[in-house]
């Protein structure tokens, strides 16, 4: 990989006549540049100045900026300004561009923004993703799509059966890359990138990326250009970062004194399990407070109603489990709470990234019992910074549960971990979940992160292993 960044300024000189400025002098023009302006998008951001350049000349790009810095406009300008430019033949069932994000919300998202970017372009777009109608997916991408947005899981499977070619897809982007190269989405990104066109562009984008990632993304880029607006892991200088120390069996009442101040205005709660997103839920409705909640446990319809709530603001209070730390862009929320502290410490940096978000301000503060240092260490490693101690409530008495409360049983879900003690929430397989195969009825081996197998599924143990794309005997994936 080259350490090269790109020089390109935000201006082009077009010789003797007028120079061009903005977004026209990263070469996005006509249509896409009227909807772009559009959009209220007049002057590119720094990962939008440096990393559209090179992706116009065909260079793929491992970018590195902040949350909320702009980078899903990075990557989507270029893509759209050369599909355009192909004009609309497309052949059946496949796709010219592909971006795979780590959770189906981000995927609807990113959908949404391409499409106001692209307005008045004639660019079709499409989703795959998890826990909706498969059956009307495949009816979207069976004339051929200009870009396709997915979940790996839901698109492994359209792949598998024949109802999705990528041999067409030069375009490829793997947003939140560090996180679709973990140890949860590798192999199916890998398979899938595979599948591409051999020529394909590939481009990486995320705010973090340790070290050990990075290597893999050496696999699946060619000669990338690093675009590193800051170095990774460097939260958006907006974000006030503050932690309390409190025992766990202080906290519900810390969150709920917290939570009565009204400059708390928006407020995204992270708990680390989905039965504690519960929990926390339920304890706030108690103290007076109405929250909508989203983990992977809940339906998609219930998992994107609670989003939108939030997003419309009939809702002041999101909890939320990791499933919504990446990615969504939901614009003046004001505040961040980890209610604990997760287990990745990329995973805080994505986390507090939900607030301050393209220059707004935004505060984070973060919960931590005793039994949490070393997370909250790990997270201070990462950031390079400590966190200034807001309160600490370690010398007064835990509080006295309301009696009633007491006896009420919580029915814990099957889930100490949120992600099963996996990066994704995945079940930790066997050897027979390769790319090939199903392992139960018709369901796709694996559904993303935070998508889950149903309750009860057997691994799936026949032998009917298949290519990706046919039914000949597997040759070991790649
Ligand atoms: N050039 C621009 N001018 C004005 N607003 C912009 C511009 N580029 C992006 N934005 C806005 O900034 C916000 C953040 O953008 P985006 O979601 O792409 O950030 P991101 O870098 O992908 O963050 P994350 O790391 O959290 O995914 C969005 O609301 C987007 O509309
Ligand atoms: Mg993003």
């Amino acid at each position: 990989m080259t350490n090269e960044n790109t020089s390109a300024g935000n201006t082009i000189s077009t010789g003797n006549t007028a120079e061009l400025t903005g977004f026209a002098a990263l070469g996005i023009t006509g249509a896409l540049l009227k909807a772009t302006h559009g959009a209220g998008f007049t002057e590119p951001k720094p990962i939008q100045t440096q990393a559209i350049p090179p992706q116009m000349e065909g260079r793929d790009i491992f970018g590195i900026a902040q949350t909320g810095s702009g980078k899903t406009a990075a990557f989507a300008l270029p893509i759209l300004s050369k599909i355009i430019a192909l004009g609309t033949k497309r052949r059946a069932k496949t796709t010219r561009a592909l971006i795979l994000a780590p959770t189906r919300e981000l995927a609807v998202q990113i959908e949404d923004t391409i499409k106001i970017l692209a307005k008045g372009a004639h660019v079709s777009t499409a989703l795959v993703l998890g826990g909706v109608s498969r059956f009307s997916q495949v009816k979207k991408v069976a004339p051929g799509v200009d870009i396709l947005i997915a979940t790996p899981g839901r698109l492994t499977d359209l792949v598998r059966e024949g109802d999705l070619i990528l041999s067409d897809t030069k375009w490829l982007v793997l947003d939140e890359g560090d996180r679709m190269l973990d140890m949860g989405f590798i192999n199916d990104v890998k398979r899938i990138a595979k599948a591409t066109a051999p020529d394909r562009q590939t481009v990486l984008f995320s705010a973090t990326m340790p070290n050990e990632i990075a290597e893999l993304a050496k696999g699946l880029l060619k000669n990338p250009i690093r675009v590193e607006v800051a170095p990774q892991s460097t939260a958006a200088a907006e974000i006030v970062q503050g932690v309390v120390f409190a025992r766990t069996k202080q906290k519900r009442q810390v969150l709920s004194t917290m939570l009565a101040d009204e400059a708390m205005k928006s407020v995204i709660i992270f708990s680390r399990t989905k039965h504690g997103a519960d929990r926390v839920t339920k304890d706030l409705e108690r103290d007076g407070f109405k929250a909508a909640v989203i983990h992977g446990n809940k339906s998609q319809n219930a998992r994107q109603k609670a989003l939108n709530d939030f997003r419309e603001g009939s809702v002041r209070i999101l909890v939320a489990t990791d499933i919504a730390a990446r990615g969504i862009d939901v614009p003046g929320i004001s505040h961040v709470v980890n209610f604990d502290l997760p287990d990745e410490a990329e995973s805080y940096v994505h986390r507090i990234g939900r607030t301050g978000r393209n220059g707004m301000d935004g505060i984070a503060i973060t919960l931590c019992d005793p039994s949490e240092n070393s997370k909250l260490r790990q997270v201070e490693r990462i950031i390079r910074s400590k966190l200034p101690i807001v309160a600490d409530h370690l010398g007064s008495p835990d509080p006295v549960r309301n009696p009633a409360e007491k006896n009420e049983r919580f029915e814990p879900a099957n889930d100490r971990n949120d992600r099963n003690g996996r990066r994704d929430g995945r079940r930790p397989g066997g050897q027979n979940n390769g790319f090939g195969k199903k392992r139960f009825g018709d369901k796709p081996a694996f559904a993303g992160a935070g998508e889950r197998k149903p309750e009860g599924a057997k691994p799936f143990k026949g032998n009917n292993k298949r290519r990706f794309g046919g039914k000949r005997p597997a040759a070991r994936a790649a």
